[in-house]
Formats: structure tokens, sequence, C-alpha cells
């Protein structure tokens, strides 16, 4: 079993490593000796820049987006043992104010953008018969939440893509695993929080949580480390919850 520095050395791809949960994973597996291919939408990713990390500004969405982010992790680092599918967009509204466009908007980010780059990372992983993919879900993956059914139907997606692409996999010793991320305490909800101020809206809506409040990011990209590191050589298929036991709770 290997110790603190099992992603030592390991080349990994982070979708929206730019902010929020995706900049903790970054910059938790660069400290641990892992190089990056940091891809965002937002320019800000360039800034990103270092010896460990190489940005990518693409819409993972985008048709060849997947192909160059694997294509840059060969042809920089020659390998590719990580993939962290955690870009992800929501929208506000109620299902009948929803327009298709809103719909799809969704679901191509939080759901074609993972399935591609999983499809991507898979197809270089496999003639190294090791990887693995870790996706940011969350506890709107099972959990029904008024005016976010597609966030909440995209993320029951992803668990679901989780679990069967962890079947098709593992006969290649790739294992793919999932986080089923609580509030955290970032930026995804300055474009729907009424005030603009989204992590105002996640520390207060994390206070419902039993553990009485929302995570700092860094809390869940320590999952993500350990569903990447043979630490979790046994665990295929598992969306591991980490939200502060909302998931458990009985009643609001
Ligand atoms: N914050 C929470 O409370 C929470 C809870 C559960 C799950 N999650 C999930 O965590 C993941 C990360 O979200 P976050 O909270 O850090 O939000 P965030 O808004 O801080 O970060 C998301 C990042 O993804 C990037 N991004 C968005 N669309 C993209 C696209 N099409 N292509 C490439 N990059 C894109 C953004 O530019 C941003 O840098 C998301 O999948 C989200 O659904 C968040």
């Amino acid at each position: 079993m290997q110790g603190i520095n099992e992603v030592e050395g390991k080349v990994a791809i982070v979708t929206g490593a730019a902010s929020g949960i995706g900049r903790a994973i970054t910059e938790l597996l660069v400290a641990r000796g892992a190089r990056v291919i940091a891809e965002d939408i937002d320019p800000a990713v360039l800034a990103m820049e270092s010896p460990s990390v190489v940005p990518l500004v693409a819409d993972i969405a985008a048709e060849g987006s997947a192909e160059k982010a694997v294509a840059l992790a060969m042809d920089r680092f020659s390998r590719l043992d990580l993939l962290v599918n955690n870009a992800g967009i929501i929208i506000n509204k109620l299902v009948v104010d929803m327009s298709r466009d809103d719909w799809e908007r969704i679901m191509n980010v939080n759901v074609t953008g993972a399935f591609l780059h999983s499809r991507e990372a898979v197809k270089a992983m496999i003639p190294q018969r090791s990887g693995a993919i870790v996706n940011v879900a969350s506890y709107a993956s099972y959990f029904a939440f008024p005016t976010i059914a597609a966030y909440t139907a995209s993320k029951a997606a992803l668990a679901q893509l989780t679990r069967t692409l962890a079947l098709e996999a593992i006969g290649h010793g790739i294992r793919v695993n999932a986080v089923g991320s609580g509030d955290v305490l970032t930026n995804i909800l300055n474009t729907v929080a009424p005030d603009g101020n989204g992590v105002a809206a996640l520390a207060a809506h994390g206070k419902s949580a039993p553990i009485g409040r929302a995570a700092d990011p860094e809390e869940i990209a320590e999952v993500v480390l350990f569903l990447a590191s043979e630490r979790a050589s046994f665990m295929v298929g598992s969306v591991v919850m980490a939200d502060g036991g909302m998931s458990v709770k009985v009643g609001s």
C-alpha cells in the first residue's frame, strides 16, 4: 500500500480547474506530486500555469475538447493516469419555465462533457492497463429540489455513467468512481442567487446539513484524491457521499 505520495508522478486531467472544487483538486494533486492538465472554459485557468500545471482553455462539451485534453497529456507527459470530471453548471428555473436550450446547456456540460472526456480518457488508459476516473456528482444525484430539475437529472445521469463505465472499464484495470458532494463554498450559484452572492447562499443552505455548515472545496478534493489513489483499489462504481450528512437526514 502506498503512502502519502500516492499520486506522485501521475498525470491527471481536471475539468473546471479554474475555480472552486476543481481548483482545490488541482492544487492538492500538484501538492502531492502529480502533473495536471487544467481544463476550463474560463481563461482565468491560464494563470495556473506552472511546471506541474498545463492549462487548457476549452468548453468540455465542445466537439474535440476531450481529444485535445488527452492529446495534451500524452504530448507533455506521455501518459494519462487520472481524469476528474468536475466542471459543472446549474440553472434555477421551474420546469414549466425552462426552455429546451436551458435543459440542453446543463445536460451538455454536466453529462455529455463528462461522457466525452471519459471516453477519450479510457481509450488512452486501456493500453496502460491502469487508470482512474473520478466524477464530481452531488447529493442532487439522489434528491430532488424545486427549480433545479435539469441539474438533479444531470447529476443522476452522472452517477449512472459512473456505475456503468465502471463495469466496462474495470477489466482494463481502470477504476471509475464518484464523490457525491454536499454544499460547498464556491461560486457555482453566483449566476442564480438573487443577489449574485452564491457563496452566501451555499453557506446558508449548508446550515441545514447535520454537520451544520457547508464544506470548503478542499474537503471534497481530499475525497477525490482518495478515490484517485491506489488506496481506493477495491472501489469500483462507488458514489461516495461527502455531504455533511445531508443525504442521511430525514425531514427538512
Ligand atoms: N458547490 C457545491 O455546493 C456543489 C455541490 C455538489 C456538487 N458540486 C459540483 O462540483 C463541481 C464543481 O463546481 P464548483 O462548486 O466548484 O463550481 P465553480 O463554479 O466554482 O467551478 C466550476 C468550474 O467549471 C468551469 N466550467 C463551467 N462550464 C464549463 C465548460 N463548459 N467547460 C469547461 N469548464 C467549465 C467554470 O468556469 C468553473 O471554473 C460541479 O460539477 C458541481 O455540480 C458542487
